[in-house]
């Protein structure tokens, strides 16, 4: 308890200080202030509000310390505001008194100290800007009506704007494609990925300022106030590269696989042509003497012929058998794969279903020359090229295309305007025996021979070369063959 004098010090004291001192009470009146504070205010500050006397305003400011939720936070709170051109400061302390219930106290700021605290905050601002800019994901934070607030140097990097125009004209909504945005802000609102206002690991698409569409991985988090959402920051990395990895990966542990699957096979089939050469060469000799030795009747005759032209359809599986089972020997020499192509069209557009088949040869003139075995090259176009012809059903456009690639390969393109691959079907086309053709209606061979061994002699012969077979289907339609060949064959003959 103060006695009477010691309350007389502490006035005289607080009269005499070169502060500001002002008591406001909870509805914003000043209800008492030191000499000082009257000397710069008006004698007659007393009584008025807050706002008023300090700030020249009608309303409360947004940011008063004496308002209900501040205040209970608060124990020291420091305010700083322009006035007139001038830096204003204050400290703020709740008075919880019997006599004046829910006022605070206000002492101004020493101004010093106040730039000392600006320069700090100036400091910690630049240190946590400079931690977002130079972070190794992109960052993009934006207001809740698009304006972006922060766009560092990685979001420049990927999303090919800069930063200056990021900020002076790029709205959030525009960086994704479609409906984007409105995807992303959900899922922050909803439980879902990683609780509300949090997203983690979404992969979503973002749109470059080219258009392209880039696949990312996105964290991003709403910003709160008091309850709303004033803003939303989002760190993404591209994930095109990985992308690109796990596909590579994906792509070797298939051809791996398909490498295990053919070697076995290879050995199988080898083993079962060499078994049936021989009965088959019986059966085709036994045919033709029973044609030549005997006077035979017209239907027995036919049945015989029939015999005849099975054995040989039979010697035609047995010899791609072989040629499937053959192992990697072959002889590498530098060839003109124009050449061969060309060879290769002019030998089989005579067939017939070549005959209303447009050929269209698009080849790279003074294409380098890759080193490989001709005889076993041409089997390949030629396989690809009886099976577009097929597909086409003997009507279209085949494009027949050589151009040189970068990394010393040359690419041979075989397009058809056919109805391109089921992609139901497509994960089994190198499958030896695999086909969609009927082969056999009452014996009788209807379009392609449809053994099913074509494609996967094809791949065989390719990969043997250290080079690359693939196929897609074409946006108009169609299937499309590439074949990649490196120009030298290195570590041949392992
Ligand atoms: N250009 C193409 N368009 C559509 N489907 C194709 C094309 N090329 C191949 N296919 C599909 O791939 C399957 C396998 O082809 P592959 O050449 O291995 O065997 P095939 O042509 O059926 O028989 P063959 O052993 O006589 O070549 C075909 O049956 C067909 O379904
Ligand atoms: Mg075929």
């Amino acid at each position: 308890m103060s006695t009477e004098e010691e309350r007389t010090y502490l006035l005289e004291t607080v009269q005499s200080l070169n502060r500001e001192l002002v008591v406001i009470s909870p509805d914003h009146v000043i209800v008492a202030a030191n000499d000082y504070a009257k000397g710069k205010y008006g004698r007659d500050m007393v009584g008025k509000h807050c706002h008023a006397v300090y700030y020249g305003r009608e309303k409360p400011c947004s940011s008063c310390p004496v308002q209900g939720q501040a205040r209970e936070e608060l124990f020291e709170h420091t305010e700083a505001e322009q006035m007139e051109g001038t830096e204003y400061g204050a400290v703020c302390y709740p008075l919880e008194s019997e006599n004046c219930p829910g006022c605070v106290a206000k002492v101004d700021f020493d101004p010093p100290k106040m730039d000392r605290l600006r320069k700090r905050l100036q400091q910690s601002n630049a240190f946590l800007h400079n931690l977002l800019v130079s972070s190794v994901d992109a960052v993009i934070a934006a207001d809740m009506r698009g304006n972006i607030l922060i766009f560092n140097d990685v979001a420049a990097e990927v999303l090919g704007y800069s930063r200056e125009e990021a900020m002076a004209r790029l709205d959030i909504r525009d960086i994704y494609p479609e409906d984007g945005a409105r995807e992303v802000m959900g899922m922050l609102r909803s439980e879902d990925k990683g609780g509300r206002g949090k997203l983690k690991s979404y992969r979503v698409e973002v749109l470059s300022k080219e258009g392209e569409r880039i696949p990312i991985s996105l964290n991003a988090s709403v910003i709160y106030e008091g309850g709303e959402e004033v803003a939303t920051i989002g760190y993404f990395y591209d994930m095109r590269e990985d992308l690109k990895m796990e596909k590579e990966l994906e792509e070797t542990r298939l051809e791996l696989f398909q490498s295990a699957k053919m070697a076995a096979l290879g050995k199988l089939a080898a083993g079962v042509a060499h078994q049936i050469n021989n009965p088959l060469a019986g059966i085709n000799l036994f045919a033709q003497l029973l044609l030549e030795e005997h006077e035979l009747g017209d239907e027995a005759l036919e049945d015989v012929q029939r015999i005849l032209e099975d054995t040989n359809r039979c010697r035609e599986t047995v010899r791609e058998l072989l040629e499937f089972a053959k192992q990697s020997s072959y002889e590498a020499k530098p060839q003109d794969i124009n050449k061969a192509l060309s060879r290769t069209v002019f030998l089989l557009e005579k067939h017939a279903i070549f005959h209303n088949i447009e050929i269209r040869k698009e080849f790279e003139e003074g294409l380098p020359y890759p080193e490989c075995d001709l005889q076993q090259l041409s089997h390949v176009f030629m396989n690809i090229i009886i099976n577009a012809a097929e597909a086409m059903e003997g009507n279209g456009v085949l494009r027949v295309a050589t151009q040189s690639l970068p990394g010393d390969w040359i690419r041979v393109t075989i397009a058809d305007t056919g109805p391109g691959i089921d992609p139901q079907v497509l994960p089994y086309i190198f499958d030896p025996f695999f086909s969609t053709k009927e082969t056999a209606k009452n014996g009788q061979e209807k379009g392609g021979s449809g053994t099913g061994l074509g494609l996967i002699v094809a791949y065989r012969i390719v990969r043997n070369h250290r080079g690359r077979l693939h196929v897609a289907n074409h946006e108009e339609g169609g299937a499309v063959f590439t074949i990649d060949l490196p120009l030298v064959q290195h570590g041949k003959g392992e």
